[in-house]
C-alpha cells in the first residue's frame, strides 16, 4: 500500500474561480486522489484558500468590505462550490489560520539562522494620492519583457515573468489609477536564493526523468537564468506579521506563506483529531510518502525552485514534491478566461447550468496537458451528447429496458460464456490496463480516451449479441447476455468513479452497491464479468444524462459570450 500526499495549488480567495482554475489544479488532483484511494492506497488530499497579499486586499477593496470579512465570506463560497463539484479533500483549510502564521514565522527564523535571509533597505513604489506603498499587484503597467500592457507588479500573466513593481513601464496605481508615483525607501527581508542555487539545481536534476518536459524545462530555465535574491516581505496590513524588530507593520509576501500553507493546512487537519492524525507523518522525515502537486504553469517556478529552496534552506527534513503535474491554459473560445474582466464560465455559474459530472467529464477529457485547449459550448455539448448520453447513458437505458420487459427488476441468471464474452473480456482487459496505467502516469486525456472506449464495448456487446431477438428463441442465452450487461454496468461505474463520481454512485446504488470507495477492476476479468450471477434485484435508473440541444448552445453562448473583446 502506497502513501500518497496530494495537493492542489491553493486558489486565491479573491473571488469565485473559473473553469480554467478548476481544470488546472483542483479537478485533476481530485481525480488522482479518488483513483489512488480506489487502488487501496492511503491518501491525504489537502487544499486551502490562499488568502494573503494584494489579490485579497484588492478584491475586498472592490467589494467595499474589510479584508477579513471578505475572506471569511469567500472561503465559505469557494468551499461550498468545491463540495458541489465533488472535490474530495481530506481537508480544505485557509492560509489565514494560526497554524500558517506559526509555521511561516518558524520557516523565516530557521532560514535566517542558516544565513539565507538578509535585511536590506529598498526602493518601493509609493503613491501620494493613495497615501501608501504599492506592492505587487497594486501597481500595473507594461511588461518590460513582452510589452503586455496590463502586467501586474508581481508577475506578467502574459509571459509569466516574475516582476518587481519598479520594473513596470508606464506604471499606475491599481487602486486610484494615479500615475503620481514616487520611489521611497523601506526595509525588507530577502531570501538568498543564489546561495541555495547549487543545492536546488542538484535536487531539480534528480527530477529530470520524473517530471514532464513542461515542468522540468520551466524549472531548468529559471535555474539557468540564475537565481536572484527575492524580497519576502511587504508594506501591507493584511498578511502574516514579520516577527522582528524594525519590521512592525510589515507582513510576509503571499508567495512566501502560501506554499507553507500546504503543510499548515495538513496541521489544521491533524489538529481537528490529534489522537488519530499526525501531520508530521506526512511532512517531516516522511520518506515513505509519495507527494504529488497539481498546478497551472505559472505556478511551476514557485513550486520547483522557490519553495523547495526554502525547505532545503531550513535544513529540516521537510518532505519535498515527488511528482509535479503542470497544466497549460484552458482558453475560452481561444481567448483568456479572465477573472477581472469576468470573461468565461465561472465555477458557480457552471453548476447552475449543468450537473458537476458533465463539467468534470469535459474538463478531464480536454485537459490542457501537452498544449492549451479551448472551451466552447459546441465542444462541451458534443462530448456530453456523444460520450455521456449516447454511449454510457444509452447502454444503461437499453439494457434496463430490455431486462424490464423480459425479466422484470431482477438480474437474470448467468450461463456459460461464449466466444463473444471471451473476446469482450480480452478487449476490456487491454483497455482497463491502459486506462489504469494512464491514470497512474497522470495522462488524463489518454485515460479518458480509454474510458470512452471501455463504455463503447458495452454498446458493441449488446449490438452484437442482440438480446432483444435472442430472448424469443433462447431465454437462457438472453439471460446470460443481460446478466453480463449488468456486470458491465458495475465495471463501468467503478472505473468512471474518479471522473464522474455522482453518476457512478447512482449506477452502483441502482445495482444495490452502497460504498464510499468502490475499489478497482484488477486481474481476473471473467470473475468481474460474473460478479452478479443472477437473482439480485436492481432499481431502474432515470436517464443519467440529458442531451444539450442546439437551442441550448445558442442560449449559453449568448449568455456567456464567445467573442474575444
Ligand atoms: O496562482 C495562484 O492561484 C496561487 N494562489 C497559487 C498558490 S499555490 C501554493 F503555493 F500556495
Ligand atoms: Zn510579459
Amino acid at each position: 500500500m502506497s502513501k500518497h500526499l496530494i495537493t492542489s495549488a491553493l486558489p486565491y480567495i479573491n473571488g469565485v474561480k473559473h473553469l480554467g482554475n478548476l481544470v488546472g489544479s483542483l479537478l485533476p488532483a481530485d481525480v488522482t486522489a479518488r483513483f489512488f484511494r480506489q487502488q487501496g492506497d492511503e491518501v491525504l488530499f489537502i487544499c486551502a484558500t490562499d488568502e494573503h497579499g494584494t489579490p485579497a486586499e484588492l478584491a475586498a477593496l472592490e467589494k467595499g468590505q474589510d479584508v477579513e470579512t471578505f475572506c471569511n465570506e469567500q472561503y465559505e463560497i469557494q468551499k461550498d462550490i468545491y463540495e458541489r463539484f465533488g472535490l474530495s479533500f481530506d481537508h480544505f483549510g485557509r492560509t489565514s489560520r494560526p497554524q500558517n502564521e506559526e509555521l511561516t514565522q518558524h520557516m523565516c527564523e530557521v532560514l535566517s539562522e542558516n544565513g539565507y535571509i538578509t535585511e536590506r533597505t529598498v526602493k518601493q513604489v509609493y503613491s501620494a494620492k493613495d497615501g501608501r506603498f504599492l506592492p505587487d499587484r497594486y501597481v500595473e503597467g507594461t511588461c518590460p519583457f513582452c510589452g503586455y500592457e496590463r502586467a501586474r507588479g508581481d508577475q506578467c500573466e502574459n509571459c509569466t515573468h516574475l516582476l518587481d513593481p519598479t520594473d513596470l513601464l508606464n506604471p499606475h496605481s491599481a487602486i486610484s489609477g494615479s500615475t503620481d508615483l514616487e520611489i521611497r525607501d523601506s526595509k525588507h527581508l530577502f531570501l538568498q536564493l543564489p546561495k541555495l542555487s547549487e543545492e536546488v539545481s542538484k535536487w531539480v536534476l534528480e527530477k529530470k526523468n520524473i517530471w514532464s518536459p513542461l515542468v522540468y524545462s520551466i524549472a531548468n530555465k529559471w535555474l539557468k537564468e540564475g537565481l536572484q535574491e527575492r524580497c519576502i516581505t511587504r508594506d501591507l496590513q493584511w498578511g502574516i506579521p514579520v516577527n522582528r524588530a524594525g519590521f512592525e507593520g510589515k507582513v510576509f509576501y503571499v508567495w512566501f506563506d502560501a506554499p507553507i500553507g500546504y503543510i499548515s493546512a495538513t496541521k489544521e487537519w491533524s489538529d481537528i483529531d490529534p489522537a488519530n492524525r499526525d501531520w508530521q507523518d506526512w511532512w517531516y522525515d516522511a520518506e515513505d510518502v509519495i507527494y504529488t502537486e497539481f498546478m497551472a504553469k505559472d505556478n511551476i517556478p514557485f513550486h520547483t525552485v522557490t519553495f523547495p529552496a526554502c525547505l532545503i534552506g531550513s535544513k529540516e527534513p521537510w518532505k519535498k514534491v515527488d511528482q509535479l503535474k503542470g497544466f497549460n491554459w484552458l482558453t475560452y473560445y481561444g481567448g483568456k478566461f479572465s477573472t477581472s474582466q469576468k470573461r468565461g464560465v465561472f465555477t458557480d455559474q457552471a453548476l447552475d447550468e449543468f450537473p458537476a459530472d458533465y463539467w468534470r467529464y469535459w474538463l478531464m477529457a480536454n485537459a490542457p496537458e501537452s498544449s492549451d485547449s479551448s472551451f466552447t459550448f459546441v465542444s462541451f455539448a458534443n462530448a456530453i451528447n456523444k460520450d455521456l448520453n449516447d454511449t454510457l447513458g444509452n447502454f444503461i437505458n437499453r439494457v434496463t429496458k430490455i431486462n424490464l420487459k423480459n425479466f422484470g427488476e431482477e438480474i437474470p441468471a448467468i450461463g456459460s460464456f461464449t466466444q463473444a464474452e471471451v473476446d469482450l473480456g480480452s478487449r476490456l482487459n487491454k483497455l482497463i490496463n491502459s486506462y489504469t496505467e494512464n491514470l497512474n502516469k497522470l495522462s488524463f486525456r489518454k485515460a479518458l480516451g480509454d474510458l470512452r472506449s471501455i463504455w463503447v464495448e458495452g454498446n458493441n456487446y449488446v449490438a452484437v449479441t442482440e438480446p432483444w431477438k435472442v430472448v424469443k428463441t433462447d431465454k437462457d442465452r438472453a439471460a446470460t447476455i443481460l446478466c453480463i450487461s449488468f456486470n458491465l454496468m458495475r465495471i463501468f461505474a467503478i472505473l468512471s468513479y474518479p471522473i464522474i463520481p455522482t453518476s457512478s454512485e447512482k449506477i452502483l446504488l441502482s445495482l444495490g452497491i452502497k460504498t464510499s470507495n468502490p475499489g478497482w477492476i484488477k486481474g481476473d476479468i471473467e470473475k468481474e464479468l460474473s460478479f452478479f450471477k443472477g437473482g439480485e434485484s436492481f432499481i431502474p435508473l432515470d436517464p443519467l444524462f440529458n442531451k444539450i440541444t442546439p437551442e441550448r448552445i445558442e442560449e449559453l453562448t449568448s449568455k456567456y459570450g464567445k467573442e474575444e473583446e
